[in-house]
């Protein structure tokens, strides 16, 4: 028997050929926002440079602004000189631009999705889309339930059998269980569940999909992989940047809803789930979505969980302003911008192991890392001075920028009697293979015209993910400003107590 998620003639291909999408328009709504101009356009044409759109592709922008289709066609151009990663050929760019279409108008002007449906149907006729459509909602979510409701209405969301018509959405799914449950709700009565495309751009990393190929494709790591080896996992995702030009998206959304909720829970998902059955998009989910019933906060929430706000300080050799200096963010504006959780999961296999996880804007650097530090060894045959400056073992797989893998251990000092102290041993990317990595955004955009769910969070993992976090949100509700940190630094504090309490300490990657 067939079922859509086990097709033996698709078994059959070889996986390492490029898969090219069919024919399709994708329609972009928030087409003047910033994701769609550094992100969404460059990698659409990132992915044509690639060879990977079939010369049957539209790309429909959506917007108030009054343009014609030729202004839309500049404002890609724009973002596409200035973002794109893979070089411009004119041969390539005046294909795809063939395909820009715009449509003017606000979400509730029903005639305005008649026109967007007029237009979808003239590609259909004149480019050959085929009638098949994804819908990036590129927008703040309050206005995913009239633009569902829109698609609804005109027709254009209706599932046929010999044409799709997908959705795409973008975080913040919900600001808490409940409303992520009410969002789900809005945008699954209008699209099946299969038909959604919940985007976490971490997912689209390829770094972030090594770790499934790291700890299921060696026998080197997995036996190690449990409480009885790994002493603690520490997930951390730091940015230089601040967030002057931001505010209107991030003030009282904060670092936690940010990204913890979602990129930081989907690696400590990758990190601590079982080994799936297959790589089919079920199975993931599956052990996703049990690992992540397992995962709670450490309690107290108030020892184990901390929150911070940038100050002026340094960034390298610029002085930069605090949070409240920086345009936008009233002056009592009590987002964190700092957050760090402790969680623990519930299994047989982590019971007892500390996760931490932390996130911050103007930290001293840019860098992503999930690091296994592992317990020290039960006996040490040697004279304690000559293991004084010895750590605990780690695997450190960085996410990011400097993509790789490094192992800590120790190793003896040459010529010194025995003296033992801690090496690297580095993998990279960058040395280890030719090719340039693919931006996430190309990978699931082209994941989402393919059909391919794989690397979209499904509806549980997201209600979950708020599971987790929701305890801690209600802890620090009504804590008034988190503690401020100086810009350059790691983070308040109270980060620091949260680990040293346990006995443990925070990397410095
Ligand atoms: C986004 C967050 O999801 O991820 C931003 O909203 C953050 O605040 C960004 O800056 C970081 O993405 P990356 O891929 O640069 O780590």
């Amino acid at each position: 028997m067939t079922t859509p998620w086990h097709n033996p003639l698709r078994d059959k291909r070889d996986k390492r050929m490029p898969r090219i999408a069919g024919p399709c328009g994708v329609v972009i709504f928030g087409v003047t926002g910033d994701l769609a101009r550094k992100k969404l356009m460059p990698a659409i044409y990132d992915l044509a440079n690639r060879g990977l759109l079939p010369p049957s592709f539209a790309l429909v922008g959506f917007a108030r602004r009054d343009w014609a289709d030729e202004d839309f066609g500049q404002v890609v151009y724009e973002a596409v000189q200035q973002h794109a990663r893979t070089p411009f050929r004119q041969e390539v760019w005046d294909r795809l631009a063939e395909g820009f279409r715009f449509v003017q108008g606000t979400f509730d002007d029903d005639a305005a999705f008649e026109r967007l449906a007029e237009t979808l149907n003239k590609l259909d006729a004149e480019r050959g889309t085929g009638g098949n459509h994804a819908f990036y909602l590129s927008i703040p979510p309050k206005a995913f339930p009239v633009v569902c409701e829109q698609l609804h209405k005109s027709g254009l969301a209706r599932q046929q059998e010999d044409r799709w018509s997908r959705v795409v959405i973008e975080k913040p799914f919900g600001h808490d269980l409940a409303s992520a449950r009410e969002l789900n709700a809005v945008v699954n009565s209008v699209f099946p569940e299969e038909s959604v495309f919940r985007i976490d751009h971490y997912l689209g990393k390829e770094t972030v999909q090594n770790i499934l190929a790291l700890r299921f494709a060696n026998e080197l790591y997995e036996p190690i992989w449990n409480a009885h080896y790994v002493d603690h996992v520490q997930i951390t995702m730091a940015e230089d940047i601040g967030l002057g030009g931001r505010a209107g998206y991030y003030d009282g959304i904060g670092a936690a809803r940010d990204v913890i909720q979602n990129h930081l829970i989907q690696l400590l998902a990758l990190t601590a789930m079982e080994e799936p059955v297959s790589f089919g998009p079920h199975e993931l989910q599956a052990e996703k979505i049990k690992v992540l019933s397992a995962t709670r906060p450490l309690q107290p929430l108030n020892l184990t969980s901390a929150r911070g706000q940038y100050s002026a300080g340094w960034q390298g050799n610029e002085k930069v302003p605090g949070l409240l200096d920086e345009g936008g963010f009233s002056p009592e504006s009590t987002t964190e911008t700092f957050a760090a959780i402790t969680l623990e999961v519930d299994t047989r296999r982590w019971a007892g192991v500390p996760f931490f996880l932390r996130t911050g804007k103007r930290l001293p650097r840019r860098v992503t890392e999930v690091a296994l530090v592992f317990k020290r060894a039960p006996h040490l045959p040697f004279d304690s001075t000559m293991t004084e400056e010895l750590g605990k073992n780690a695997l450190v797989l960085r996410i990011q920028p400097d993509e790789g893998i490094t192992m800590r251990f120790g190793s003896k000092v040459p010529g010194s009697a025995m003296e033992v102290r801690d090496v690297n041993m580095d993998f990279s990317y960058g040395s280890a293979f030719a090719e340039d990595s693919p931006e996430a955004y190309e990978r699931l955009i082209l994941d989402v015209l393919l059909g391919e769910p794989s690397l979209f969070p499904v509806n549980a993992e997201v209600e979950l993910s708020w599971k987790i976090l929701d305890p801690v949100l209600d802890a620090w509700a009504g804590q008034g400003r988190p503690e401020p940190y100086e810009s350059g630094t790691w983070g308040p504090p109270s980060a620091f107590e949260m680990v040293h309490r346990l006995d443990r300490e925070w990397r410095r990657p």
